[in-house]
């Protein structure tokens, strides 16, 4: 025998029945969007690799540890998305998609690839199901994308995460936080790796998870209490708003995204469930990242949500997440039988009901047994009697009751049972 090849290491894969918990979550999260008035983007899973160095930050993880980048044919640098903000950024830009109605208001969902050690939650191939909203300021937009991710995950049954939120000021007031924070942490005794950090991006010394840092660091000042007026103000509004729409969130200072390119308003959802990879998604405004990719001076806001962690939070929560059943399992005994059970079954989806049938030459005992397995609401044997008859008892896979039903009006009769 050949030796077996294995999927790579760390990468999430899910099949069925699993799968369809994903889809469903998946989907859940971008209905949510839909309902905002979010329109699709789809986007290639690699970029030029300067996209996400500029874009995303070369002091982040991200871009400094965790990309796969790699030369083409042409000798061009690629690397596969660690996120989609950037590429809806490059595609705003290179396609004018700012040039009509302000806000654009874009949703996308796919794999993003982190090189980043694996465990429970984290992988190195995951997927987001992600908004952006470009080119207005209003703080009630701010509100708008925290509550489409609410709205998500509450729809979805979750009820035990919480959503974090700052504001992480903005290029008038951060600059002069960020000397004061640079002085503050110049006068600890930091390890030569720790200073590397703090000179390259001092906020982000204050998400090292280390114990004895909360001690170092217990009086670091923080940006919250640095805001300039106009900060400040944006703010305030976003939490207002938040509030008469009822999203209940804590204000929580030591936020650091693991991205270089927040500004104001930054949000995390938390779930306390989950372990370490708590974080189901997260997101902020990016008022300078459009200039930075050589836009014009848009500004935008808008979130990931981690699809793998929402399915271990559903977990973690013991929710049971609907999937859509078949309709119908025919199960045919004879050849003549499966002939026709194939002309009920294409007839009935031409109808759009979910059908399916036991194939080959299988015994009555083992298609039973797929029919269970297949999770149809009914089943039904097909045999000479049934062929002869045109009558065909409709088997209610929950109760295990069957009833007689014409051939010709199982349609009617799939449609008046009750999902
Ligand atoms: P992020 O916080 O890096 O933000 O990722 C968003 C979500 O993706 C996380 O909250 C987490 O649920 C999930 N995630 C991240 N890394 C992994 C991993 N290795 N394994 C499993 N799940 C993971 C962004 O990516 C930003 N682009 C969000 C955004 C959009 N900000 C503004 N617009």
């Amino acid at each position: 025998m050949k030796p077996k090849i294995l999927a790579p290491k760390g990468v999430a894969e899910y099949f069925p029945p699993e799968s369809m918990e994903f889809e469903r979550i998946r989907d859940g999260l971008a209905q949510s969007a839909r309902l905002a008035g979010y329109r699709y983007i789809e986007l290639p899973v690699f970029e030029d690799t300067s996209l996400f160095v500029r874009g995303v930050g070369e002091s982040t993880d991200v871009v400094s540890k965790e990309m796969y980048t790699f030369e083409d044919r042409g000798g061009r640098s690629l690397t596969l998305r660690p996120e989609g903000t950037a590429g809806v950024m490059r595609a705003v830009i290179e396609h004018g998609l700012d040039k009509g109605q302000l806000p654009v208001k874009l949703w996308y969902s796919g794999a993003c690839f982190r090189a980043e050690r694996p465990q429970q939650g984290r992988y190195r191939q995951f997927y987001q199901v992600g908004i952006e909203a470009i080119g207005n300021e209003d703080p009630m937009l701010d509100a708008e994308v925290i509550s489409v991710a609410h709205i998500g995950f509450r729809n979805l049954g979750l009820r035990a995460f919480t959503t974090q939120i700052t504001s992480l000021g903005d290029k008038n007031c951060r600059p002069a936080y960020r000397e004061k924070l640079t002085k503050y942490l110049s006068e600890l005794p930091l390890d030569p790796q720790t200073m590397e950090r703090a000179r390259i991006n001092p906020l982000r010394v204050l998400d090292d998870k280390r114990p004895e840092f909360s001690e170092l660091l217990k009086n670091a000042p923080l940006m919250l209490d640095h805001l300039c007026n106009d900060c400040k103000e944006h703010f305030e509004s976003v939490k207002s708003a938040l509030q008469t729409i009822g999203i209940d969130y804590e204000i929580n200072p030591r936020m650091v995204r693991g991205l270089d390119y927040y500004t104001r308003t930054t949000f995390e959802f938390v779930h306390p469930l989950l372990g370490a990879q708590s974080g189901i998604g997260g997101g902020g405004r990016y008022d300078g990242l459009m200039q930075e990719l050589g836009g014009s001076s848009l500004s935008g806001i808008g979130f990931g949500l981690g699809v793998d962690r929402t399915l271990l939070a559903a977990r973690a929560e013991n929710l049971h997440i609907e999937v859509e059943p078949l309709d119908l399992y025919l199960i045919p005994l004879s050849t003549a039988a499966r002939e026709m059970a194939f002309e009920i079954a294409i007839d009935l989806r031409r109808q759009g009901f979910i059908v399916d049938m036991s194939f080959g030459e299988r015994g009555l005992k083992g298609a039973m047994k797929a029919a269970d397995k297949s999770g149809a609401r009914f089943s039904a044997v097909l045999g000479e009697d049934e062929m002869a008859s045109q009558n065909i008892s409709l088997k209610d896979m929950k109760t295990g009751s069957s009833r007689e039903v014409r051939i010709g009006d199982l349609f009617k009769s799939l449609q008046n049972e009750e999902k």
